[in-house]
């Protein structure tokens, strides 16, 4: 079971099928809310049952939340465990922080981001997996639309069917707030498509593409594999997210619970 406190909480629901992880510490423990809150486990998917009949795109906005949550909180990777945490005090849904990785990075400094969290290149390929749902914004990828690094042609790892599409949907000097899906073959299920996507030049992102058009990545081999076998990406997905979880978790009287999940309390 995976359980998180408040907006970190709803988060852990939506993986408590994917998880079979366990571990305990003194302030983090698998039985944090056995007195306070017995159900807390069907509360939580109930919720996250009812918003999704509202909203299917709930659990692409609450994965993000989670890692923009855990990268600003970045300090010594600790491996332990689950329950008992609070909400950050820095980050935003919306808030950019650089030790988030932007949709425009290189490879290497992506991967140099993760490692200084002590993720490593698996945790990035699955976490990365997250985008087998969502939307992004035009002005998150329309740098590879027209004249890419300068050089006056698209990105030539893009798919030019699926180039096309972007082109009309993002047109140059367009609103850059347009929202376009991440994983256009299916969107709102939690597949591994995204990386099939990749092996036929369809990633939205230039860092989605990057993971397997970068000439003799490490990365590459571990798409194929999740692109072949969707059970081996749910449970790396499952573990990468419980490593990135337990980066510098904040407890105790550290953080906050927050009263909306998308910002800091009075901001
Ligand atoms: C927990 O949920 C079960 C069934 O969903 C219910 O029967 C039980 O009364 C609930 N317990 C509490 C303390 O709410
Ligand atoms: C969070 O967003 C609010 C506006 O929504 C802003 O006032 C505040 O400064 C932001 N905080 C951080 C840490 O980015
Ligand atoms: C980003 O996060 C780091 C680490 O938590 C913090 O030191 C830094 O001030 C933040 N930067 C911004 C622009 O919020
Ligand atoms: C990579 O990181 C270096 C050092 O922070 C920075 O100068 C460079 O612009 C980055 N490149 C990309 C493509 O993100
Ligand atoms: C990343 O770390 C995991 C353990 O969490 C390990 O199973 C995996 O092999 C590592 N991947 C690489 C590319 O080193
Ligand atoms: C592409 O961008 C570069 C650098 O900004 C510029 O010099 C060049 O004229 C542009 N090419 C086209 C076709 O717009
Ligand atoms: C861009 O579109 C958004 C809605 O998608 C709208 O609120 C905004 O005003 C538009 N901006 C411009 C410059 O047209
Ligand atoms: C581009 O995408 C189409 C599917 O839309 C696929 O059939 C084709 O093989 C892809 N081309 C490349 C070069 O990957
Ligand atoms: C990768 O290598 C191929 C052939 O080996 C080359 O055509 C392609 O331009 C290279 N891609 C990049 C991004 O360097
Ligand atoms: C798929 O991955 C799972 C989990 O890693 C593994 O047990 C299984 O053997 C793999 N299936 C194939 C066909 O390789």
């Amino acid at each position: 079971m995976l359980y998180y406190t408040p907006c970190s909480l709803l988060l852990g629901a939506i993986f408590l099928a994917l998880t079979f992880i366990y571990q305990s510490n003194a302030q983090l423990s698998s039985t944090f809310y056995s007195n306070t809150c017995p159900n807390v486990s069907s509360i939580v998917s109930n919720v996250i049952q009812q918003a999704l009949q509202f909203d299917t795109r709930i659990t692409a906005s609450l994965t993000r939340l989670h890692f923009h949550d855990c990268f600003v909180n970045a300090g010594g990777p600790s491996w332990n465990v689950l329950v008992g945490r609070r909400d950050s005090l820095i980050a935003n849904q919306s808030g950019a922080n650089s030790s988030i990785p932007s949709p425009t990075e290189s490879l290497a400094n992506i991967t140099a981001k993760f490692s200084a969290v002590g993720l490593n290149t698996t945790d990035l390929v699955a976490l990365s997996g997250a985008h087998t749902f969502g939307r992004a914004q035009c002005r998150f990828f329309n740098q590879r639309l027209f004249n890419f690094s300068g050089k006056g042609i698209p990105d030539p790892t893009l798919n030019s069917t699926y180039l096309s599409t972007l082109q009309q949907n993002c047109p140059q000097n367009g609103n850059g707030t347009i929202l376009n899906n991440l994983d256009p073959s299916t969107i709102d299920t939690f597949d591994n498509n995204y990386y099939s996507n990749l092996l036929t030049n369809q990633g939205l992102l230039q860092t989605d593409q990057e993971l397997f058009s970068t000439n003799g990545s490490s990365t590459i081999s571990i798409v194929n594999n999740f692109a072949n076998n969707q059970t081996s990406f749910f449970q790396a997905f499952a573990q990468s997210m419980i490593n990135m979880g337990n980066i510098n978790p904040l407890t105790g009287n550290q953080g906050e619970i927050r009263s909306d999940c998308k910002k800091v309390n009075g901001s």
